[in-house]
C-alpha cells in the first residue's frame, strides 16, 4: 500500500465543505457561504430545528492519488450519501468537490456524464447487475455507453474478467452466480472503463465472512497492480484495517476523525471512535516505533529492530527482558527503545476510557 505524504501535489480528489442537506428548501442555509460556516455543529443543529435532515455537515476531506480512502461510520452516519455526492449522483447542497483541481459543481450534465463515464467507477453493496444481460455483456455494458466498438469493447471486458478471476462464466446470466461472484462482475464491470477514480460503497457486506476475506485480499491484489485512488466505504474496522491507507470515521453526517488506522487506535479523537477501534487486535497491529518508552535508554546489548516490526513478533522478547528492543529507522539511526512499558502506555492511551467518560 501506499504511504501517505504531505504532498498536496498528489491530490486526485477533494472534498471542501459539502454539505447535503434534505427538505423543502435546504439551499436557505446557505446562501454566500460555499458550504464554510463558523459552527458546524451549530449550523447542523439550527438546520435541524428547521424540519430539514442534514445528511452530510461540512465533510472535508482528500484522496491522494493512488491511495485507498476509507470511510466508515454508523448506519445513517452520512457514508453513501457523501460517496454519491462525489459523483454528484447525489447533488451536494454546499462546498467544493475537486477532481484534479477541478471542481465538479460547476461542470454542465453533459460534461458531467462524460466524466462519469471515463473517470470514475462505482459498485455497490447490492451489486445492482442487469439480470438480462450475462457476465460478458454486464461487464461490456459501459463500454457501449461510451460508444466503444463491439470489438474493443468484448476485449477489454475479457482483460476484466481475467483480472478478477471470472474466466470461464462470461456467458452465465447473474442470478446463475454466487454473490461473491455476481460482486466480481460489479467489480469488473466498474473497473472495465479504467476510472482514475473507484468508489466501493460497502462493496464486501452482503458477502459471508471468508467470500469477505477472499474477496478484500483479491480487491488489494487488484489494486496493487492498478494504483487507483479509491473511496471505499465499510461498516467493519476489521476491514478496514487490512485495506485503509488512511480513513474518516463519519458521525451524524459529519467527519469525527480522519488517520491511518494506527492513529485512530492509539489516538481516538473521542469515545464513538473507540468503539470501532476498541475490539482490533492490538498485537498485529502496533510496531515497534509505537511502543517507544521515552523512559528506556538504548545500551549496546539490547537486540535491534526495524521500526516496522510487529509487536506481535516482539512480544516473546518483550516478556523476557524489561530493557526491550533498539528500533531503527530505515537507514539505520536509532528511533528509541521499544519495551513492555511502552506497549502498555500504546495500549491504555488507545483502550482505556478518558476520566470524563469512564
Ligand atoms: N433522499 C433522501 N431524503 C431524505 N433523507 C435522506 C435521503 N437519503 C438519505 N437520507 C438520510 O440521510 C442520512 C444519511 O444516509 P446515508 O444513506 O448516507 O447513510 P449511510 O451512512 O450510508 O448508512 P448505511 O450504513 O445504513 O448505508 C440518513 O439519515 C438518511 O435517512
Ligand atoms: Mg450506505
Amino acid at each position: 500500500m501506499k504511504t501517505p505524504t504531505n504532498d498536496h501535489s498528489d491530490i486526485k480528489l477533494s472534498c471542501r465543505n459539502v454539505w447535503k442537506v434534505y427538505g423543502r428548501q435546504p439551499e436557505q442555509f446557505f446562501e454566500g457561504t460555499q458550504g464554510r460556516v463558523t459552527d458546524a455543529v451549530q449550523h447542523s443543529d439550527a438546520i435541524r430545528d428547521a424540519d430539514h435532515i442534514v445528511a452530510n455537515a461540512d465533510v472535508s476531506f482528500d484522496v491522494h492519488a493512488g491511495e485507498i480512502f476509507v470511510i466508515m461510520g454508523l448506519s445513517g452516519s452520512g457514508k453513501s450519501t457523501i460517496v454519491r455526492c462525489l459523483s454528484r449522483l447525489v447533488e451536494p447542497t454546499a462546498g467544493e468537490i475537486l477532481l484534479d483541481g477541478e471542481d465538479l459543481l460547476k461542470k454542465s450534465d453533459a460534461e458531467l456524464i462524460d466524466i462519469r463515464r471515463h473517470k470514475m467507477g462505482m459498485v455497490f453493496q447490492s451489486f445492482g447487475l442487469m439480470p438480462h444481460l450475462n457476465v460478458i455483456d454486464n461487464i461490456a455494458f459501459p463500454l457501449k455507453l461510451q460508444g466503444v466498438t463491439e470489438t474493443e469493447r468484448y476485449a477489454q471486458a475479457e482483460r476484466v474478467i481475467e483480472l478478477v478471476g471470472l474466466e470461464g462464466r462470461e456467458n452465465n446470466f447473474p442470478k446463475e452466480l454466487s454473490g461473491g461472484q455476481q460482486q466480481r462482475v460489479g467489480i469488473a464491470r466498474s473497473l472495465a472503463v479504467e476510472p482514475d477514480v473507484w468508489f466501493l460503497d460497502e462493496p464486501f457486506s452482503a458477502l459471508d465472512p471468508l467470500i469477505r476475506k477472499q474477496m478484500q485480499d483479491e480487491f488489494l491484489r487488484i489494486q496493487e497492480k492498478l494504483h487507483k485512488s479509491i473511496v471505499f466505504i465499510t461498516h467493519d474496522f476489521q476491514e478496514a484495517l487490512r485495506i485503509a491507507d488512511r480513513m474518516a470515521i463519519m458521525r451524524d453526517g459529519a467527519v469525527v476523525q480522519i488517520g491511518r488506522p494506527i492513529d485512530l487506535i492509539l489516538n481516538p479523537a473521542d469515545g464513538y471512535v473507540r468503539e470501532f477501534t476498541q475490539d482490533v487486535p492490538w498485537e498485529r497491529i502496533l510496531r515497534a516505533e509505537d511502543i517507544l518508552d521515552d523512559t528506556a535508554s538504548e545500551t549496546a546489548e539490547l537486540k535491534r529492530v526495524a521500526r516496522g516490526t510487529l509487536v506481535e513478533t516482539l512480544l516473546p522478547r518483550l516478556a523476557a527482558n524489561n530493557s526491550g528492543v533498539v528500533v531503527e529507522g530505515e537507514d539505520g539511526s536509532v528511533l528509541g527503545v521499544a519495551t513492555a512499558r511502552g506497549l502498555t502506555a500504546a495500549l491504555a492511551a488507545g483502550c482505556i476510557p478518558a476520566p470524563e467518560e469512564a
